[in-house]
């Protein structure tokens, strides 16, 4: 069934920045985090107190001694209180949106990624909070649902950068509630670790590339961190709760994060099959990784040096945090064996686009 929080009818870009989810409604009880006032922002010290926000949000440690052994109560303090005292209070609403050069905006106008990029992370909130909804445990319970209201504050940055720039996004439907909410955290999840070990590599290629204004990438950088937060969160989540499981429910879970694995390597490799190589216009797909690199690379990049950028970059951003803390260990491990083993004589993967791709009229 729809979500009742949710608007049905899609709409225009306005309706997109302002729709009226409301975590509370999935997990009663649930109140959004204290913001700033947007008139702080001009007071003395302004620039200080954000760059003091933006450092706790990418160094944390617990402060008590000794290992942190998935499934123990330390455990799942630890990941809960990582999750809450690393959370940034940027407001999308001030965020600037740099003025840019009428070939850069009809670059970025032009990729086919933003209906895509808005609906998951429309998608990423009901999941979580439709989950955290089920939880007994008050402090994952909070944790996830905080990372729900992240995922709407993400959908409310796209679509701001979206009217900011004449970025017209598709009517939206609303995403059903999940039948079966572990399930669909699960796909959230797994996929957000698999996007965001892509993401990473490829925000720092925009960054060198200079393609991209630097102010630009500046306002999306606390939205990619936070994506590492998100997926630092769900490995130590999926590690403390499949360590409380007794047995037969374990096997049943293993065998469920087994199904998520094939599920989503299945929908990306058809969602490559479906890329159109021309370049022309197409339905909007999620194939992030090749069209990134397109976009962002003017020159194309080998592939083995891109998969090298994005777990340098994956180790950078995790570098912060407690090391205590469980990593997300599945796509670096592919990375790294992909490197050692696939992509050795691979010269060049990841060509130049032969035209604009992504045409959206
Ligand atoms: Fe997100
Ligand atoms: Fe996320």
């Amino acid at each position: 069934m729809p979500c009742a929080s949710l608007p049905t009818d899609g709409g225009s870009m306005h309706d997109h920045a302002t729709d009226t989810f409301d975590v509370a409604t999935l997990v009663p009880g649930f109140r959004p985090p204290p913001q700033p006032d947007p008139a702080d922002a001009s007071l003395p010290g302004a620039a200080a107190r954000l760059a003091a926000a933006d450092a706790r949000m990418r160094h944390w440690r617990y402060p008590a001694d000794g290992p942190l052994v998935p499934g123990s109560d330390r455990h799942a303090d630890a990941s809960c209180r990582m999750f809450r005292e690393t959370f940034n209070p940027y407001r999308p609403a001030v965020l600037d949106w740099p003025v840019l050069a009428p070939a850069i905006r009809a670059r970025i106008v032009a990729l086919p990624i933003w209906d895509i990029a808005v609906q998951t992370e429309g998608k990423a909130r009901l999941r979580m909070a439709a989950y955290a909804g089920t939880l007994d445990e008050p402090g994952m319970r909070d944790a996830l649902a905080l990372n729900a209201w992240e995922e709407q504050r993400h959908k409310e940055v796209l679509s701001r950068m979206a009217a900011a720039y004449g970025i017209e996004l598709a009517p939206e439907p609303a995403p059903p509630l999940p039948r079966d909410r572990e399930w669909a955290y699960l796909v959230t999840g797994y996929s957000e670790c698999i996007d965001s070990f892509f993401a990473f590599g490829l925000f720092e290629l925009a960054r060198r590339s200079g393609l991209f204004p630097p102010a630009l990438v500046d306002t999306f950088e606390p939205v990619m961190q936070e994506e590492c937060r998100h997926i630092l969160f769900f490995a130590n989540w999926a590690a403390w709760h499949r360590a409380r499981l007794p047995f037969r429910r374990r096997v049943r879970f293993e065998a469920r994060v087994a199904a998520v694995w094939c599920f989503l390597a299945w929908e990306r490799i058809g969602l490559a099959r479906a890329v159109d190589p021309r370049g022309g216009a197409r339905e909007p797909d999620n194939n992030f990784t090749l069209h990134g690199a397109q976009s962002v690379a003017d020159d194309g990049i080998r592939l083995r040096d891109l998969v090298a950028l994005c777990l340098e970059e994956n180790d950078r951003r995790f570098a912060g945090y407690d090391e205590r803390l469980l990593r997300p260990a599945t796509m670096p491990r592919l990375a790294r064996l992909v490197l050692r083993f696939v992509l050795r004589f691979v010269p060049r993967f990841v060509p130049r686009p032969s035209r604009p791709f992504g045409r959206r009229r």
